[in-house]
């Protein structure tokens, strides 16, 4: 199914050519404000916030009113129509009609996708449960650009929660598309990056490993992502207890890193990195909070003139097969279509990567 409008669903949906476009533009935002401040007059950017948000959301906020423009929506959606029972598409729908651009933030996976299929304005994905989270990765992006000069030749290591992090999918998949970067996932067993996201980054050429240990990885990092452990998306509190503390940064193990080592975080943080490791100048996540702001307007602003066309559902419907997640949107809101891709015996959901053994 083809969308007339330009949506952010994935970045790897658009060419990385677009996605630099973005951090240039960004760049250029930054140097250059004022320059920017009517961009965007008399234009409406809708924000539906079915989760918990600062950042994202107040930095989406800012950026449009940077830009001249106004915002509407909800943070609470239990004081929106959504506590009466209203389902995501009439939302959509609704909203859409209002505003000349929507975000959207939901607890379910390829709720994002979902919104656009229906929407009658472009959407961008603010994080859909613990997939994907598009505009964080532009956010590291551009971070990565400015303060280490390069997108390329970076061994990035990633620490904490990778099963469940949608930060650290989205970086993943975008950080593969550079040459020559090499990853180091640092995790316990149980929150392990998904193997679909490892399959993405062999398949455009990319190289990782895995380990249990911080101290080990350090040395060998020029950027250290950590993450915090999601507690939201845990089965139970007794799994999320089991889990959490087991990953601390602290100033010691920052003596581990190199002297231009960068950490990142996409925060907020609980207490997986020490409030004393703040004052190395390595730790950039403050500073990385408010690049977030730029590449949003960048990304405003684009996706306002843009009239390209997004590709959201590209294979098939299969009579009485539907996605074994239970977490997918397609299983809560069951008007949607139920579409995969590939064929043969494995089938992927187009809303939330997970795959489908069929059997003959
Ligand atoms: C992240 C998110 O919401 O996924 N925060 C953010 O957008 N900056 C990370 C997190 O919640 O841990």
């Amino acid at each position: 199914m083809t969308s007339p409008y330009t949506h952010l669903i994935d970045l790897n949906d658009h060419p990385v050519s677009w996605w630099n476009g973005l951090l240039s533009l960004g760049q250029e935002i930054r140097s250059n404000p004022a320059l920017y401040a009517n961009s965007c007059r008399g234009k409406i950017m809708g924000t539906l916030f079915y989760e918990p948000s600062t950042r994202t959301q107040m930095s989406f906020q800012t950026a449009m009113l940077r830009l001249g423009g106004t915002i509407i929506g909800f943070d609470n959606p239990n004081a929106s129509s959504v506590a009466k029972g209203e389902n995501l598409k009439d939302t959509t729908k609704v909203v859409s009609g209002y505003s000349d651009v929507l975000v959207i933030r939901h607890p379910t996976v390829g709720a994002a996708k979902a919104a656009a299929l229906t929407a009658d304005c472009p959407v961008i994905n603010a994080g859909d449960g613990g997939h994907l989270h598009p505009t964080q990765t532009l956010t590291d992006l551009l971070t990565l650009k400015c303060e280490k000069g390069r997108l390329s030749d970076l061994t990035i290591g990633l620490c904490g929660d990778l099963l469940n992090g949608r930060t650290v999918h989205s970086l993943c998949k975008a950080m593969s598309c550079y040459p020559n970067n090499h990853f180091i996932m640092i995790s316990t067993k149980e929150l392990a990056m998904p193997s679909y996201i490892k399959d993405i980054i062999r398949a455009h050429g990319g190289t990782f490993e895995e380990t249990h240990s911080l101290e080990e990885a350090i040395p060998k990092l020029d950027m250290l992502y950590m993450t915090r452990i999601q507690r939201e998306r845990f089965p139970s509190p007794e799994a999320y207890e089991a889990q959490k503390d087991t990953y601390i940064l602290t100033p010691k193990k920052m003596k581990l890193g190199k002297p231009d080592m960068i950490v990142l975080h996409p925060l907020p943080r609980v207490d997986e990195i020490a409030v004393s490791v703040d004052d190395d100048p390595r730790a950039l996540y403050f500073k990385q909070a408010r690049y977030g702001m730029y590449v949003r307007m960048a990304l405003i602003l684009t996706m306002l003139q843009s009239t390209k066309q997004t590709e959201l559902l590209t294979g098939q419907v299969h009579p009485g097969i539907k996605c074994p997640n239970p977490g997918c949107i397609t299983n809560a809101e069951t008007y949607l279509p139920k579409s995969f891709t590939g064929t043969g015996t494995t089938l992927t959901c187009e809303y939330c990567d997970e795959r489908l053994l069929l059997e003959h």
